[in-house]
């Protein structure tokens, strides 16, 4: 079995070197040497430097950074000539002169434990840091060899076979830190015999399987971090023996079950984290017995039942953190004397409703508090936050109420405010009248407030992030806004701005770099070449515009820090730049009326991932040179001038591939898709850290596009990584469909329809086990269906229309749920099942368009569902990042299926 180590070996060499160890020691003893380290430990040590790979670069740099540790290669400095007790990162016991402690954290490190690591001639070890690094493999080894430590000599005992637990309680580890690396596998239950540990931290690896009731055993325990890993099922009801444990953090995994209730066992608790996971059931009142808690979180969860309101004033609390649940009721407190101590009330997100209560105004020790989504559903008292003047961070998100916040009022509030979140409510402010001082107000939402004026007061110097999205803002975006000298993310989408104004006193060479969203507005004119002396610009997007003009040849000077060009739905004509943007992850200029070819420069953009030029004239063959961007995985010509035939290449990323409506033609080898690697491997089982790294993008921008799906014209607001599509329809193709299309395992929709293949339907088609849309219709495919076809369980769609099919009609349900018009102007095709699907020949009504938006829908939510460790490290974010955007905690994937105006018939 993979990654398990053969224990008896294990025993028998440590008992060996146990005795030469013995020996040695003598030697020591009687040779005194001024150095304090023992050769046994320093041999061990330079053995177990020589274990692992020492990397340039850190896994882990922000983390090392704000731990206050610069990650560099500690062993590369341990050296034969001196003492090793002074080596950096060891500790030695000031008598024996054994290693006690070894504090490889954050050093570069990179490899795996194997069961014969010196690592186990460190018999005294007492704390063990290897926090931060790349180590991998099996946990289990590891624990294994931390269970074996022990300086008794038990070689001449009669044992005969040794077992973990037996030598493992001599094991002296105190403090064992393992956080941040690439461990895998279950904990092994003799995980148990550590029991000297009192800090044990596993958290940020790959550990799986359920957390080994053993821990209980653990009764020193005092701190345990098993965040962002795998585990799933319940919490042991042996935690219940903890009863020394101060912080217990489990957040982001998978557990699941009720609220654990052993856990209202430990009384020394103070910081409990639970949140992402998957808990259902209510949390218990008797939580309150828990004198010393003063964290309390368990956000993104399943909870339900009434917010416990009884948390809130318990003496001891100070956070508390129930957001992204599913709890009901209303806020209350009851009668409040004092002013709480609660410093952190998060219920965000929840479904709460009812008037904010006017005691909220006593919790004046509140520095963040979070409403979002509470449904006031009435008129909102706003001077009820006057009370709260501490506050630094305020998130009142679609508090659906009706009540305007005067935001000169609402600001004169506080003295601390960072971060203001006042999205989807109606906001009001006047530029004239003088603010207390929002200018050092850092970061400021104020997305779909019916804003129609652009917010000037004090013109907010210190504006680090501001969405001023979904308003009505209409006119110039004020040339202000480029003299911020802290500006890094300025969101203007989807208001009527029309142009840029008066630059003449722009300052913008000092913003750093910036990312810059202002889609769906109204600006006209050229693209203005001051967005070029920007310093860098890491995110563009200026989709769904009128500009027109060139693409400005300055761009290139945005060269190496833009990633994300988005052009998508303007006026733009002339060619493609030939110069820029190398650093591109995504260019998306479609829907313009962009001319010439491709310029044959984008061989250089090595970290390309999409590629769309949909719906411009662009007149070229087809770039086959692509293959040569190891990254790209969308490309998108729909709908051009594209000529010819179209080569055989390799595409070993590419995953979504539209290259219908050109004038492409010639027959496609049989072996056409052999080398398209990425639609034949499954990347389901894939996990993301991130939910936005589930989608094409990153956390500030998604990829889109528009795909022709079952029919519909399906717009992806965010892109699934894992989505695969091929539509070669509307070309001019001819000759057999390749066999090969059968190795694209993962496809989910195949389009090729309106072209001119011959020949038969490859049975190979029947590999396609994904395959959920179908459409070869308007072709010249004779021959039968293949019956393969009626066992793909998940293909819904599926259109044969106006070809020369034959044969029986394949029986199955997916064949019984089509339409009858998907095999119409095919007269050969015969058989009960066609009479079936035939039976009554009707049209569609708007009910049905209504069905299949919701089948789109739902199997979007199906594909969300399977990715494991989906909810894995939302919050990683969470903490790189001081503030979360609202979006950012919900990924969802909306489609809007809309007929299609180009359906071919
Ligand atoms: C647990 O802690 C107590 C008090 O510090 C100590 O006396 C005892 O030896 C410890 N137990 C173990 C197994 O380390
Ligand atoms: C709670 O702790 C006590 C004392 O350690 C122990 O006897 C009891 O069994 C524990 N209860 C649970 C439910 O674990
Ligand atoms: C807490 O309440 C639950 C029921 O809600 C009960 O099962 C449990 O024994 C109680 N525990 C303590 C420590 O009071
Ligand atoms: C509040 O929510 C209800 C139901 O969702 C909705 O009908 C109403 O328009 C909302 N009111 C406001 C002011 O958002
Ligand atoms: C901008 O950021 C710098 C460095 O983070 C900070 O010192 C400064 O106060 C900020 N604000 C302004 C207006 O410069
Ligand atoms: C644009 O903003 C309006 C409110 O001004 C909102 O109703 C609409 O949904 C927004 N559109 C998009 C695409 O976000
Ligand atoms: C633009 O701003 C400059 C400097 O403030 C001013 O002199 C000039 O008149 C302005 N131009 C327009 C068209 O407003
Ligand atoms: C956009 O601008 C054009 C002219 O520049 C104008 O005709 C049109 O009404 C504007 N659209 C909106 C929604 O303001």
């Amino acid at each position: 079995m993979e990654g398990f180590w053969n224990l008896t070996s294990t025993i028998s060499l440590t008992l060996s070197i146990l005795f030469l160890f013995g020996y040695s020691y003598e030697d020591v003893a009687a040779v005194p040497t001024k150095h304090l380290c023992r050769p046994d430990q320093r041999d061990a040590l330079l053995q177990l430097k020589n274990e692992f790979e020492v990397l340039n670069s850190s896994f882990a740099y922000d983390y090392c950074i704000y731990k206050g540790i610069k990650p560099h290669g500690k062993t590369e400095t341990w050296m034969n000539n001196s003492d090793c007790c002074t080596w950096e990162g060891i500790k030695c016991d000031a008598k024996s002169g054994e290693v006690i402690e070894l504090d490889l954290s954050c050093s570069n490190l990179r490899g795996k434990f194997h069961s014969k690591s010196s690592l186990r001639n460190l018999h005294s070890l007492t704390t063990l840091l290897l926090s931060h690094n790349d180590f991998s493999g099996p946990i289990m080894s590891l624990i294994g060899i931390l269970s074996l430590l022990t300086s008794l000599d038990l070689s001449r005992n009669g044992f005969s076979e040794f077992i973990p637990s037996l030598i493992g309680n001599l094991s002296h580890l105190t403090f064992l830190d393992l956080s941040s690396n690439s461990f895998s596998g279950p904990i092994p239950s003799w995980i148990g015999n550590l029991s000297h540990l009192t800090y044990l931290d596993l958290s940020l690896n790959q550990i799986s399987g359920t957390i080994p009731s053993s821990i209980g055993n653990l009764y020193n325990l005092t701190y345990l971090y098993l965040s962002f890993n795998n585990f799933v099922g319940e919490i042991p009801s042996s935690f219940g023996y903890l009863n020394q444990m101060n912080r217990l953090h489990v957040y982001y995994n998978r557990l699941n079950g009720s609220f654990p209730i052993a856990l209202l066992n430990l009384t020394e608790l103070s910081s409990l984290m639970l949140d992402g996971n998957e808990f259902t059931g209510t949390i218990p009142p008797n939580i309150t017995s828990l004198s010393k808690l003063t964290i309390f979180e368990a956000g993104s969860n399943a909870f339900t039942g009434a917010l416990p309101s009884f948390l809130f004033t318990t003496p001891s609390i100070s956070t508390v953190d129930l957001s992204y649940n599913q709890l009901r009721g209303i806020l209350e407190f009851g009668n409040i004397s004092s002013p709480p101590k609660l410093q952190v009330l998060n219920v965000g997100n929840n479904n709460l409703r009812g008037p904010i209560p006017a005691t909220l105004s006593k919790f004046t020790n509140l520095v963040r508090l979070d409403l979002s989504h509470y449904k006031t559903r009435g008129p909102v008292d706003f001077n009820i936050f006057s009370h709260l003047k501490w506050l630094e961070d305020l998130h009142l998100t679609h508090l659906n109420t009706t009540t305007t916040i005067d935001l000169n009022d609402f600001l004169s509030y506080f003295k601390r405010l960072r971060v203001l979140v006042l999205s989807g409510n109606l906001v009001s402010f006047t530029n004239k009248s003088p603010v207390s001082d929002p200018s050092l107000l850092p970061e400021l939402q104020l997305s779909g407030c019916g804003i129609t004026e652009f917010p000037e007061f004090a013109r907010l110097k210190n504006l680090e992030s501001l969405d001023i999205s979904n308003n009505k803002i209409k006119g110039q975006v004020p040339g202000w806004l480029w003299t911020l000298p802290n500006l890094t993310y300025l969101n203007l989408s989807n208001n009527t701005f029309t142009g840029f104004g008066n630059l003449t006193t722009v300052l913008v060479s000092r913003l750093s770099s910036l990312i810059f969203l202002a889609s769906n507005n109204n600006f006209t004119g050229e693209i203005p070449s001051f967005i070029c002396d920007l310093r860098s610009v890491y995110i563009l997007d200026l989709s769904n515009n009128n500009f027109s003009g060139l693409i400005p040849r300055c761009l290139g000077n945005l060269n190496r820090s833009l990633e994300v060009l988005n052009l998508r739905q303007n006026r733009l004509h002339g060619g493609l730049p030939e110069n820029i943007f190398e650093s591109l992850i995504t260019l998306d200029i479609g829907h313009n009326q962009l001319t010439g070819k491709l310029p044959r420069t984008l061989i250089h953009f090595t970290s390309l991932e999409v590629l769309n030029v949909e719906s411009n004239i662009i007149n070229d063959t087809f770039p086959y040179w692509l293959s040569y961007l190891p990254q790209l995985k969308v490309l998108v010509l729909r709908s051009n001038a594209f000529a010819g035939p179209i080569h055989q290449t390799s595409f070993s990323k590419l995953r979504i591939v539209d290259i219908s409506h050109n004038h492409f033609n010639g027959t496609l080898p049989s072996d056409y898709f052999v080398k398209w690697s990425a639609i034949g491997i499954s990347s389901l089982g894939k996990k993301y850290d991130k939910p936005d790294e589930m989608y094409m993008g990153d956390f500030y921008y998604h990829d889109s596009m528009v795909l022709m799906n079952k029919g519909l014209e399906m717009e992806l607001v965010r892109i699934l990584k894992i989505y695969t599509a091929l539509d070669f329809s509307g070309n001019k193709f001819e000759g057999e469909i390749p066999r090969s299309i059968g190795l694209l395992k993962e496809l989910l929709v195949l389009n090729l329809s309106n072209n001119a293949f011959t020949g038969h339907i490859p049975s190979s088609m029947g590999n396609l086990t994904a395959l959920e849309s179908l459409d070869v219709s308007q072709n010249q495919l004779s021959g039968e269906i293949p019956q393969e076809l009626g066992e793909l369980s998940f293909l819904s769609y599926m259109n044969f229309s106006h070809n020369q099919l034959t044969g029986l009609v394949p029986g199955g349900t997916q064949f019984q749920r089509l339409n009858c018009t998907s095999f119409d102007g095919n007269p050969g095709l015969s058989g009960p099942s066609l009479d079936e699907i035939c039976r009554d020949i009707h049209t569609p009504t708007p009910h049905e368009t209504l069905e299949s938006e919701e089948e789109v829908l739902s199997w979007i939510a199906v594909v969300i569902g399977v990715i494991p460790g989906f909810a894995f490290g939302w919050v990683i974010g969470y903490i790189l990042f001081s503030y979360k955007p609202e979006w950012f905690m919900n990924p969802f994937v909306r489609s809007k299926p809309r007929r299609s105006s180009n359906t071919t018939h």
